[in-house]
Protein backbone atom coordinates (compact mmCIF):
# COMPACT_ATOMS: atom_id res chain seq x y z
CA UNK A 1 0.00 0.00 0.00
CA UNK A 2 1.61 3.10 -0.96
CA UNK A 3 0.26 6.84 -0.29
CA UNK A 4 0.82 10.37 -2.27
CA UNK A 5 -0.66 13.56 -0.76
CA UNK A 6 -1.91 15.99 -3.22
CA UNK A 7 -3.06 19.77 -3.16
CA UNK A 8 -5.40 18.57 -5.83
CA UNK A 9 -9.13 16.76 -4.63
CA UNK A 10 -8.59 14.40 -7.20
CA UNK A 11 -6.22 13.49 -10.09
CA UNK A 12 -6.70 12.71 -13.67
CA UNK A 13 -4.27 10.96 -15.88
CA UNK A 14 -4.83 9.33 -19.16
CA UNK A 15 -2.11 7.11 -19.75
CA UNK A 16 -0.62 3.73 -17.91
CA UNK A 17 2.52 4.16 -16.17
CA UNK A 18 4.63 1.62 -13.99
CA UNK A 19 4.49 2.82 -10.37
CA UNK A 20 7.19 1.44 -9.13
CA UNK A 21 9.26 3.78 -11.34
CA UNK A 22 7.89 6.83 -9.21
CA UNK A 23 8.37 5.19 -6.01
CA UNK A 24 10.17 7.73 -3.99
CA UNK A 25 13.09 6.13 -1.74
CA UNK A 26 14.07 9.58 -0.44
CA UNK A 27 13.68 10.06 3.25
CA UNK A 28 12.05 14.02 2.12
CA UNK A 29 9.51 14.18 -0.91
CA UNK A 30 8.08 17.19 -1.92
CA UNK A 31 4.27 17.03 -2.50
CA UNK A 32 3.58 18.93 -5.93
CA UNK A 33 2.07 21.92 -6.36
CA UNK A 34 2.62 23.03 -2.51
CA UNK A 35 5.35 24.07 -0.37
CA UNK A 36 5.25 20.78 1.97
CA UNK A 37 7.39 17.43 1.93
CA UNK A 38 6.10 13.92 2.85
CA UNK A 39 8.43 12.41 5.55
CA UNK A 40 6.94 9.16 6.18
CA UNK A 41 3.58 7.67 6.63
CA UNK A 42 2.68 5.05 8.73
CA UNK A 43 -0.75 3.15 9.71
CA UNK A 44 -1.61 3.99 12.67
CA UNK A 45 -3.52 1.34 15.68
CA UNK A 46 -4.03 3.15 18.29
CA UNK A 47 -6.91 5.64 17.61
CA UNK A 48 -10.87 4.36 16.87
CA UNK A 49 -11.31 4.11 13.43
CA UNK A 50 -8.23 3.50 10.19
CA UNK A 51 -6.14 6.02 9.87
CA UNK A 52 -2.94 6.68 8.54
CA UNK A 53 -0.27 9.70 9.78
CA UNK A 54 2.25 11.44 7.65
CA UNK A 55 4.80 12.79 9.13
CA UNK A 56 5.51 16.28 7.35
CA UNK A 57 7.29 19.48 6.97
CA UNK A 58 4.79 21.55 6.48
CA UNK A 59 5.14 25.40 5.38
CA UNK A 60 3.37 27.65 8.18
CA UNK A 61 2.24 29.90 6.26
CA UNK A 62 0.93 28.36 3.36
CA UNK A 63 -1.78 26.55 4.63
CA UNK A 64 -4.41 24.90 2.40
CA UNK A 65 -6.36 21.75 1.89
CA UNK A 66 -4.19 18.64 1.30
CA UNK A 67 -5.94 15.25 -0.52
CA UNK A 68 -4.85 11.82 -0.02
CA UNK A 69 -4.43 9.52 -2.62
CA UNK A 70 -3.90 5.70 -1.84
CA UNK A 71 -2.94 3.00 -4.12
CA UNK A 72 -2.79 -0.87 -3.26
CA UNK A 73 -1.75 -2.87 -6.24
CA UNK A 74 -4.76 -2.52 -8.75
CA UNK A 75 -6.97 -0.21 -6.08
CA UNK A 76 -7.28 3.53 -6.14
CA UNK A 77 -8.76 5.57 -3.36
CA UNK A 78 -8.53 9.30 -4.69
CA UNK A 79 -9.34 12.61 -2.83
CA UNK A 80 -9.71 12.16 1.15
CA UNK A 81 -9.11 15.05 2.66
CA UNK A 82 -6.36 15.10 5.24
CA UNK A 83 -6.35 16.13 8.85
CA UNK A 84 -3.57 18.76 9.54
CA UNK A 85 -1.98 18.45 13.09
CA UNK A 86 0.57 21.47 13.85
CA UNK A 87 3.74 20.26 16.15
CA UNK A 88 3.49 23.15 18.74
CA UNK A 89 6.88 23.66 19.20
CA UNK A 90 8.19 25.24 16.29
CA UNK A 91 10.92 27.19 17.63
CA UNK A 92 9.64 30.08 15.57
CA UNK A 93 11.20 29.02 12.54
CA UNK A 94 9.90 29.61 9.40
CA UNK A 95 8.81 25.88 8.60
CA UNK A 96 6.44 24.04 10.59
CA UNK A 97 8.76 20.95 11.56
CA UNK A 98 6.42 18.27 11.97
CA UNK A 99 3.18 17.89 11.22
CA UNK A 100 1.52 14.66 11.22
CA UNK A 101 -2.01 14.15 9.14
CA UNK A 102 -4.26 12.17 9.71
CA UNK A 103 -6.53 10.78 7.23
CA UNK A 104 -8.86 7.62 6.98
CA UNK A 105 -8.80 5.57 4.19
CA UNK A 106 -12.56 4.36 4.96
CA UNK A 107 -14.37 7.38 4.20
CA UNK A 108 -14.36 7.77 1.03
CA UNK A 109 -15.54 11.43 -0.35
CA UNK A 110 -18.05 10.16 -2.47
CA UNK A 111 -18.57 12.12 -6.43
CA UNK A 112 -14.18 12.41 -5.91
CA UNK A 113 -12.75 8.65 -6.08
CA UNK A 114 -11.17 8.79 -9.48
CA UNK A 115 -10.11 5.51 -10.33
CA UNK A 116 -7.58 6.69 -12.74
CA UNK A 117 -4.02 6.43 -12.73
CA UNK A 118 -2.29 9.02 -11.36
CA UNK A 119 0.73 10.67 -12.82
CA UNK A 120 4.03 12.52 -11.19
CA UNK A 121 2.95 11.75 -7.91
CA UNK A 122 5.06 11.16 -5.58
CA UNK A 123 3.99 7.75 -3.26
CA UNK A 124 4.99 6.72 0.25
CA UNK A 125 4.90 2.95 1.63
CA UNK A 126 2.83 2.89 4.29
CA UNK A 127 5.02 1.46 7.44
CA UNK A 128 3.80 -0.01 10.27
CA UNK A 129 1.04 -2.05 8.05
CA UNK A 130 0.92 -5.19 10.86
CA UNK A 131 0.92 -4.44 14.64
CA UNK A 132 3.36 -6.61 15.64
CA UNK A 133 3.44 -7.77 19.12
CA UNK A 134 6.36 -7.10 21.40
CA UNK A 135 7.50 -10.66 21.85
CA UNK A 136 8.15 -10.30 17.68
CA UNK A 137 10.29 -7.25 18.04
CA UNK A 138 13.41 -7.33 16.44
CA UNK A 139 15.18 -5.01 19.52
CA UNK A 140 13.95 -4.22 22.56
CA UNK A 141 16.65 -0.47 22.93
CA UNK A 142 17.12 1.27 20.04
CA UNK A 143 18.55 5.03 20.18
CA UNK A 144 17.87 7.59 17.70
CA UNK A 145 20.09 10.26 16.80
CA UNK A 146 17.88 12.65 15.37
CA UNK A 147 20.31 14.79 12.90
CA UNK A 148 24.10 13.89 12.08
CA UNK A 149 25.26 17.46 9.84
CA UNK A 150 28.06 19.71 9.13
CA UNK A 151 31.39 18.65 9.20
CA UNK A 152 30.78 16.73 12.91
CA UNK A 153 33.82 14.41 12.93
CA UNK A 154 34.24 13.55 16.14
CA UNK A 155 35.18 10.38 15.86
CA UNK A 156 36.58 9.29 19.28
CA UNK A 157 33.32 10.04 20.84
CA UNK A 158 31.18 8.50 18.94
CA UNK A 159 33.15 5.31 18.91
CA UNK A 160 33.37 4.88 22.18
CA UNK A 161 29.63 6.15 22.93
CA UNK A 162 28.13 3.57 20.48
CA UNK A 163 30.36 0.89 22.47
CA UNK A 164 29.45 2.20 25.61
CA UNK A 165 25.31 1.13 24.22
CA UNK A 166 26.63 -1.95 23.09
CA UNK A 167 27.68 -2.78 26.86
CA UNK A 168 24.33 -1.24 27.88
CA UNK A 169 22.29 -3.51 25.91
CA UNK A 170 21.61 -1.40 23.15
CA UNK A 171 21.03 -3.71 19.82
CA UNK A 172 20.41 -0.44 17.33
CA UNK A 173 21.46 2.75 16.44
CA UNK A 174 19.35 4.98 14.13
CA UNK A 175 21.23 8.17 12.87
CA UNK A 176 19.66 11.02 10.69
CA UNK A 177 22.36 11.61 8.21
CA UNK A 178 22.93 15.53 6.21
CA UNK A 179 26.40 15.48 5.96
CA UNK A 180 29.49 14.71 8.44
CA UNK A 181 33.02 14.33 8.24
CA UNK A 182 34.83 12.25 6.07
CA UNK A 183 36.45 9.93 9.18
CA UNK A 184 33.31 9.77 11.01
CA UNK A 185 31.69 8.88 8.05
CA UNK A 186 33.71 6.03 7.25
CA UNK A 187 33.12 4.77 10.91
CA UNK A 188 29.53 5.05 10.30
CA UNK A 189 29.79 2.97 7.13
CA UNK A 190 31.69 0.27 8.74
CA UNK A 191 29.31 0.44 11.68
CA UNK A 192 26.40 0.04 8.81
CA UNK A 193 27.96 -3.54 8.07
CA UNK A 194 26.47 -6.02 10.88
CA UNK A 195 23.39 -3.41 11.19
CA UNK A 196 24.10 -1.91 14.63
CA UNK A 197 23.95 1.41 12.81
CA UNK A 198 21.14 2.46 10.37
CA UNK A 199 22.04 5.47 8.44
CA UNK A 200 18.50 7.17 7.32
CA UNK A 201 19.33 10.17 4.28
CA UNK A 202 18.25 13.48 5.40
CA UNK A 203 19.68 15.98 2.50
CA UNK A 204 17.40 18.62 4.35
CA UNK A 205 19.57 21.29 2.64
CA UNK A 206 18.64 20.45 -1.12
CA UNK A 207 15.04 21.68 0.14
CA UNK A 208 15.17 24.55 2.71
CA UNK A 209 18.11 26.42 4.25
CA UNK A 210 17.91 24.76 7.79
CA UNK A 211 19.18 26.58 11.04
CA UNK A 212 22.29 24.91 12.37
CA UNK A 213 21.33 25.73 16.21
CA UNK A 214 18.07 25.95 18.22
CA UNK A 215 17.80 29.73 18.73
CA UNK A 216 15.47 31.39 15.49
CA UNK A 217 16.83 34.80 16.79
CA UNK A 218 20.76 33.68 16.38
CA UNK A 219 20.61 30.59 14.17
CA UNK A 220 17.98 32.10 11.99
CA UNK A 221 16.78 29.79 9.06
CA UNK A 222 13.75 27.73 7.33
CA UNK A 223 13.57 25.05 9.68
CA UNK A 224 14.91 24.72 13.10
CA UNK A 225 18.53 22.36 13.82
CA UNK A 226 18.51 20.48 10.79
CA UNK A 227 14.01 19.38 10.99
CA UNK A 228 15.39 18.01 14.25
CA UNK A 229 11.81 17.61 15.38
CA UNK A 230 10.57 15.60 12.50
CA UNK A 231 13.31 12.74 12.49
CA UNK A 232 13.16 12.43 16.39
CA UNK A 233 9.18 12.09 15.19
CA UNK A 234 10.09 10.01 12.46
CA UNK A 235 12.00 7.54 14.03
CA UNK A 236 10.06 6.69 16.99
CA UNK A 237 7.04 5.85 14.23
CA UNK A 238 9.65 3.82 12.56
CA UNK A 239 10.27 2.03 15.36
CA UNK A 240 7.07 1.64 17.07
CA UNK A 241 6.76 -2.33 16.40
CA UNK A 242 10.19 -2.98 15.91
CA UNK A 243 12.03 -1.99 19.45
CA UNK A 244 10.30 -2.06 23.11
CA UNK A 245 11.90 1.69 24.25
CA UNK A 246 13.89 4.50 22.39
CA UNK A 247 16.40 6.68 23.45
CA UNK A 248 15.92 9.86 22.23
CA UNK A 249 19.02 11.64 22.48
CA UNK A 250 22.16 13.35 21.08
CA UNK A 251 24.97 11.97 19.34
CA UNK A 252 27.61 13.27 22.22
CA UNK A 253 25.35 12.06 24.73
CA UNK A 254 24.85 8.97 26.94
CA UNK A 255 22.00 7.90 28.82
CA UNK A 256 23.67 5.84 31.78
CA UNK A 257 22.62 3.48 34.06
CA UNK A 258 23.94 4.07 37.89
CA UNK A 259 22.55 1.23 39.69
CA UNK A 260 22.32 -1.30 37.09
CA UNK A 261 25.51 -2.61 34.87
CA UNK A 262 22.60 -2.35 31.71
CA UNK A 263 19.85 -0.98 30.52
CA UNK A 264 17.57 -3.79 30.62
CA UNK A 265 18.43 -4.74 33.81
CA UNK A 266 17.45 -0.58 34.68
CA UNK A 267 14.12 -0.62 32.84
CA UNK A 268 12.98 -3.94 34.57
CA UNK A 269 13.31 -2.23 37.88
CA UNK A 270 11.86 0.65 36.52
CA UNK A 271 9.12 -0.97 35.06
CA UNK A 272 8.04 -2.87 37.51
CA UNK A 273 7.81 0.15 39.70
CA UNK A 274 6.04 2.44 37.40
CA UNK A 275 4.05 -0.23 35.65
CA UNK A 276 1.90 2.68 33.47
CA UNK A 277 4.76 4.32 32.96
CA UNK A 278 5.77 4.97 29.00
CA UNK A 279 7.88 7.80 28.98
CA UNK A 280 11.15 8.25 31.08
CA UNK A 281 12.72 11.81 31.62
CA UNK A 282 16.57 11.27 31.60
CA UNK A 283 18.77 14.15 33.65
CA UNK A 284 21.36 16.05 31.57
CA UNK A 285 24.73 16.38 32.72
CA UNK A 286 27.40 17.97 31.76
CA UNK A 287 30.87 16.82 31.56
CA UNK A 288 33.27 19.58 30.69
CA UNK A 289 35.95 18.66 27.78
CA UNK A 290 38.22 21.65 29.24
CA UNK A 291 38.75 19.39 32.82
CA UNK A 292 41.30 16.58 32.11
CA UNK A 293 41.48 13.44 34.54
CA UNK A 294 45.38 13.88 36.17
CA UNK A 295 47.06 10.27 35.82
CA UNK A 296 46.75 10.34 31.89
CA UNK A 297 45.23 6.44 32.19
CA UNK A 298 43.10 6.08 29.02
CA UNK A 299 45.13 8.67 26.89
CA UNK A 300 46.41 5.95 24.52
CA UNK A 301 49.24 6.93 21.93
CA UNK A 302 47.02 4.74 19.80
CA UNK A 303 44.32 7.07 20.17
CA UNK A 304 46.20 10.34 19.55
CA UNK A 305 45.47 10.77 15.98
CA UNK A 306 42.06 9.67 16.18
CA UNK A 307 39.72 13.02 15.31
CA UNK A 308 37.76 13.50 18.74
CA UNK A 309 37.18 14.22 22.33
CA UNK A 310 38.10 11.04 24.21
CA UNK A 311 35.35 10.77 27.28
CA UNK A 312 37.37 8.90 29.11
CA UNK A 313 39.75 11.57 30.06
CA UNK A 314 36.62 13.78 31.14
CA UNK A 315 35.08 12.57 34.39
CA UNK A 316 34.46 15.64 36.03
CA UNK A 317 30.55 16.49 36.57
CA UNK A 318 28.81 19.81 36.70
CA UNK A 319 26.11 20.39 39.49
CA UNK A 320 22.95 20.83 37.21
CA UNK A 321 21.95 24.35 38.63
CA UNK A 322 18.22 23.51 39.58
CA UNK A 323 16.99 26.59 39.65
CA UNK A 324 17.15 27.27 35.82
CA UNK A 325 14.91 24.67 33.81
CA UNK A 326 17.17 21.43 32.97
CA UNK A 327 16.64 19.80 30.09
CA UNK A 328 16.21 16.06 30.02
CA UNK A 329 16.08 13.50 27.61
CA UNK A 330 14.03 10.12 27.65
CA UNK A 331 12.95 6.70 26.99
CA UNK A 332 10.14 6.27 25.79
CA UNK A 333 8.15 3.04 25.28
CA UNK A 334 7.35 4.25 20.55
CA UNK A 335 3.66 2.43 21.14
CA UNK A 336 2.99 5.48 23.43
CA UNK A 337 3.94 8.18 21.67
CA UNK A 338 1.94 9.99 19.49
CA UNK A 339 4.01 13.41 19.48
CA UNK A 340 7.33 13.67 20.95
CA UNK A 341 9.31 17.34 21.09
CA UNK A 342 13.33 17.52 22.09
CA UNK A 343 13.41 17.10 25.91
CA UNK A 344 9.89 16.33 26.48
CA UNK A 345 6.95 13.84 24.72
CA UNK A 346 3.87 16.27 24.02
CA UNK A 347 1.07 13.60 23.06
CA UNK A 348 0.86 10.30 24.46
CA UNK A 349 -1.07 7.54 26.11
CA UNK A 350 0.77 6.35 29.20
CA UNK A 351 2.42 8.18 32.13
CA UNK A 352 5.36 10.01 32.31
CA UNK A 353 8.22 9.66 35.13
CA UNK A 354 11.11 11.32 36.12
CA UNK A 355 14.20 9.05 37.03
CA UNK A 356 16.18 10.18 39.25
CA UNK A 357 19.68 11.27 38.70
CA UNK A 358 21.41 8.51 41.23
CA UNK A 359 19.69 5.69 39.12
CA UNK A 360 20.24 6.96 35.68
CA UNK A 361 21.82 10.09 34.05
CA UNK A 362 23.10 11.51 30.88
CA UNK A 363 27.15 11.40 30.38
CA UNK A 364 27.57 14.61 28.13
CA UNK A 365 31.22 14.94 27.22
CA UNK A 366 31.21 18.27 25.48
CA UNK A 367 32.22 22.55 26.47
CA UNK A 368 31.11 23.96 29.81
CA UNK A 369 27.87 24.94 30.78
CA UNK A 370 28.92 26.41 34.35
CA UNK A 371 32.32 28.13 32.59
CA UNK A 372 34.08 28.83 35.46
CA UNK A 373 34.12 26.08 37.47
CA UNK A 374 37.08 24.74 38.79
CA UNK A 375 37.69 20.75 39.47
CA UNK A 376 37.05 21.06 42.92
CA UNK A 377 33.40 22.45 42.15
CA UNK A 378 32.91 19.99 40.02
CA UNK A 379 31.66 16.04 41.05
CA UNK A 380 34.09 13.19 40.06
CA UNK A 381 32.35 10.20 37.92
CA UNK A 382 33.97 7.46 36.81
CA UNK A 383 30.90 5.57 35.22
CA UNK A 384 32.06 5.26 32.07
CA UNK A 385 35.77 3.22 33.63
CA UNK A 386 33.02 1.04 35.28
CA UNK A 387 33.21 -0.70 31.95
CA UNK A 388 36.61 0.12 30.94
CA UNK A 389 37.83 -3.74 30.81
CA UNK A 390 35.40 -4.51 27.83
CA UNK A 391 35.50 -1.23 26.84
CA UNK A 392 39.15 -0.22 25.61
CA UNK A 393 39.55 -3.16 22.99
CA UNK A 394 36.23 -2.78 21.87
CA UNK A 395 37.08 0.37 20.39
CA UNK A 396 40.04 -0.41 19.22
CA UNK A 397 38.19 -3.39 17.27
CA UNK A 398 35.60 -0.37 16.10
CA UNK A 399 38.33 1.78 14.78
CA UNK A 400 41.22 -1.18 13.46
CA UNK A 401 37.85 -2.15 11.63
CA UNK A 402 37.01 1.30 10.28
CA UNK A 403 40.48 2.17 9.28
CA UNK A 404 40.84 4.27 11.79
CA UNK A 405 43.61 3.36 14.37
CA UNK A 406 47.02 4.30 13.05
CA UNK A 407 48.20 0.45 13.20
CA UNK A 408 45.16 -0.24 10.98
CA UNK A 409 45.57 2.26 8.49
CA UNK A 410 47.07 0.51 5.35
CA UNK A 411 47.72 2.89 2.49
C1 LIG B 1 2.64 18.59 -10.36
O1 LIG B 1 3.13 19.90 -10.41
C2 LIG B 1 3.28 20.39 -11.72
C3 LIG B 1 3.99 21.72 -11.64
O2 LIG B 1 3.44 22.55 -10.69
C4 LIG B 1 1.89 20.49 -12.37
O3 LIG B 1 2.01 20.98 -13.67
C5 LIG B 1 1.30 19.10 -12.40
O4 LIG B 1 -0.01 19.12 -12.92
C6 LIG B 1 1.26 18.48 -11.04
N1 LIG B 1 0.89 17.09 -11.16
C7 LIG B 1 -0.09 16.53 -10.47
C8 LIG B 1 -0.35 15.11 -10.81
O5 LIG B 1 -0.71 17.10 -9.60
C1 LIG C 1 4.92 14.30 -15.72
O1 LIG C 1 6.32 14.50 -15.68
C2 LIG C 1 6.91 14.49 -16.96
C3 LIG C 1 8.41 14.58 -16.78
O2 LIG C 1 8.77 15.51 -15.81
C4 LIG C 1 6.34 15.64 -17.78
O3 LIG C 1 6.89 15.63 -19.07
C5 LIG C 1 4.84 15.51 -17.87
O4 LIG C 1 4.27 16.63 -18.54
C6 LIG C 1 4.22 15.40 -16.49
N1 LIG C 1 2.80 15.14 -16.59
C7 LIG C 1 1.87 15.80 -15.88
C8 LIG C 1 0.48 15.38 -16.08
O5 LIG C 1 2.16 16.70 -15.09
C1 LIG D 1 14.00 -8.54 24.85
O1 LIG D 1 13.88 -8.79 26.25
C2 LIG D 1 13.15 -9.97 26.57
C3 LIG D 1 13.11 -10.11 28.09
O2 LIG D 1 13.01 -8.92 28.73
C4 LIG D 1 13.79 -11.18 25.96
O3 LIG D 1 13.00 -12.32 26.23
C5 LIG D 1 13.91 -10.98 24.46
O4 LIG D 1 14.61 -12.06 23.90
C6 LIG D 1 14.65 -9.70 24.15
N1 LIG D 1 14.62 -9.47 22.70
C7 LIG D 1 15.70 -9.16 22.01
C8 LIG D 1 15.50 -8.95 20.55
O5 LIG D 1 16.80 -9.04 22.51
C1 LIG E 1 25.86 10.96 4.90
O1 LIG E 1 25.40 11.81 3.87
C2 LIG E 1 26.43 12.34 3.06
C3 LIG E 1 25.79 13.35 2.10
O2 LIG E 1 24.83 12.72 1.32
C4 LIG E 1 27.13 11.20 2.34
O3 LIG E 1 28.18 11.71 1.55
C5 LIG E 1 27.67 10.24 3.38
O4 LIG E 1 28.30 9.14 2.75
C6 LIG E 1 26.57 9.76 4.30
N1 LIG E 1 27.14 8.94 5.38
C7 LIG E 1 26.73 7.71 5.65
C8 LIG E 1 27.43 7.01 6.79
O5 LIG E 1 25.85 7.15 5.06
Amino acid sequence: ATLALTSANHVYVTNKIRFDLIYFHCSITPVNDTKHFMVGAYKEHRLEGSSVRIISIFRRDSVQPLYCVFYCGTHWANGMKAEVQMHSDHFGTCYLVFSPALTHPNQRNKGLADTKLAQNQSFLRIQNLVKREEEKFQFNFTVCWSNLFGDYNNVLQVTQTLEMYKLLGVQHVVVYNTSSGSDLDRLLQSYTQDGFVEVVPWPIGKYMNPSRGWQPSEHGGDIHYYGQLTTLNDCVYRQMYQSRYVLLNDIDEIIAPYQHQTLPQMMDVLQRQNPKAEVFLIENHIFPKSQFEPSGRFELPRWRNVPGINIMAHIYREEPDYRISHPSKMIVRPRAVEQTSVHSVLRNFGQTVKVLPNVCHIIHVRVPLQGGLTKEELHEDKRVWDYERQLVPNVDKALEQAGLLIEGRKE
